[in-house]
């Protein structure tokens, strides 16, 4: 990203004068799929690419908000802020702003100018990645940067459910906040309990493989899957004290299943269960470095995935099929909502380059177009630069 250009961009757009720079990650989540919602623990980590942003303070309430990337411009007062369809992006850091005003939090009008390197679509969650670096700006700019990352997470959270109207978790959120260098993330997303775990694959490395299939239409399935937790958790309630599926072990989760009739039902409350005891596996396998049991949970999670949540589809079924049947592989999976977007893989660090080229080629070869290929490191969370 050339920063100085984006500054010459920022004066042009809105003139000289003072600013403040911010850089906010994405995420890629190793393991834990769609339990962020069912009180699972999830082991993400925030990665190098993401949203950078130029903002300064205006003397007024006025918001403007521009991006490199989209070219949609929005002018509006903070005074009255409503999520509006044609804002499109905009309603993101719009959803920021009311929540933080909401919330008590000094904030008044600014000028933004933002550009991500994220690719489009990608499910390595460019929102969340806003959405943070509005919270950040205006902790820096007008709170003396005293509000906690925390904080930040749950607000952003909250401005993407109820401002923007997608249901989401909190992972994504509480990552990018929480981001450490070379540090996954093991959080409880019932508690917001969380421990950061070193990342060391030994002599393997993480390779992001974007399938390039867009997640276009997936939120209304997202909030889907959601309400079936939902209805997996109020039948399970009739037999059982609990407040999410995932407080359920394997064991109690086998002896109260029959009492879900319904097959797609029990399948959703069945990967939820077991996809919160991989994750328990795969820390304790990655605080031991024992990589390769790491991997095979990976490819348990994928398989769950497919056939029991349902939301993978051909092209990610596909990138994962031919990423597990290379030799030096150790595992792979979706990473996020899935619909689309990005698989992970542990792979085999002399081998990354020929990885590359293999899995790419049966992509291609079967789906028609070409995936791409992202080697990153694990970073910290949103900051000032
Ligand atoms: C999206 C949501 C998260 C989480 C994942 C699935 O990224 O934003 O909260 O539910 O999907 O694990």
């Amino acid at each position: 990203m050339d920063i100085n250009l984006l500054k010459s961009r920022f004066y042009e757009l809105y003139g000289d004068g003072d600013i403040d720079m911010f850089f906010s990650p994405s995420r890629i989540n190793l393991i834990g799929e769609h339990i962020d919602y069912n009180g699972g623990k999830v082991l993400p980590g925030a990665i190098q690419i993401g949203t950078y942003g130029i903002a300064r303070k205006r003397g007024d309430n006025i918001l403007r908000l521009a991006s490199e990337n989209f070219d949609l411009k929005v002018v509006t007062c903070i005074d009255n802020l409503r999520y509006e369809k044609e804002h499109n992006w905009g309603n993101y850091p719009k959803g920021v702003v009311h929540e933080m005003k909401t919330r008590g939090y000094n904030v008044s009008g600014m000028d933004i100018l933002v550009k991500g390197n994220i690719p489009n679509g990608a499910g390595l969650s460019s929102s969340a990645s806003l959405e943070l670096l509005i919270a950040e700006m205006i902790n820096v700019l007008f709170n003396e940067g005293n509000i906690s990352k925390i904080e930040l997470a749950k607000l952003s959270q909250r401005a993407e459910n109820q401002f923007v109207g997608v249901n989401c978790g909190i992972m994504d959120q509480f990552a990018i906040a929480m981001g450490k260098k070379n540090k996954a993330i093991l959080l409880d997303t019932d508690t917001l309990v969380y421990d950061y775990i070193d990342m060391d694959l030994k002599d393997n490395i993480l390779v992001i493989m974007n399938t390039n299939k867009r997640r276009e239409l997936s939120d209304s399935k997202y909030n889907e899957r959601r309400m079936e937790c939902d209805r997996a958790l109020e039948i399970i309630k009739g037999h059982k004290d609990i407040d999410y599926l995932c407080q359920l072990n394997i064991d109690e989760f086998e002896q109260l299943k029959t009492h879900i009739k319904e097959e797609n039902i029990r399948k959703r409350a069945e990967h939820a269960v077991y996809e919160n005891d991989r994750v328990n596996r795969a820390s304790e396998a990655l605080i031991h470095g024992e990589i390769e049991v790491l991997g095979e949970l990976l490819k348990q999670s994928h398989k769950s995935l497919r056939d029991l949540y349902e939301v993978t589809g051909i092209e990610l079924d596909t990138i994962v099929f031919a990423a597990n049947s290379y030799d030096h592989c150790l595992g792979a999976r979706m990473t996020g909502a899935g619909f689309g977007g990005c698989a992970v893989a542990i792979v085999k660090k002399t081998y990354v380059d020929d990885f590359i080229s293999y899995v790419g080629k049966a992509y291609k070869e079967k789906i028609g177009y070409d995936a791409e290929f992202i080697v990153t490191g694990i970073d910290d969370g949103t900051r000032q630069i």
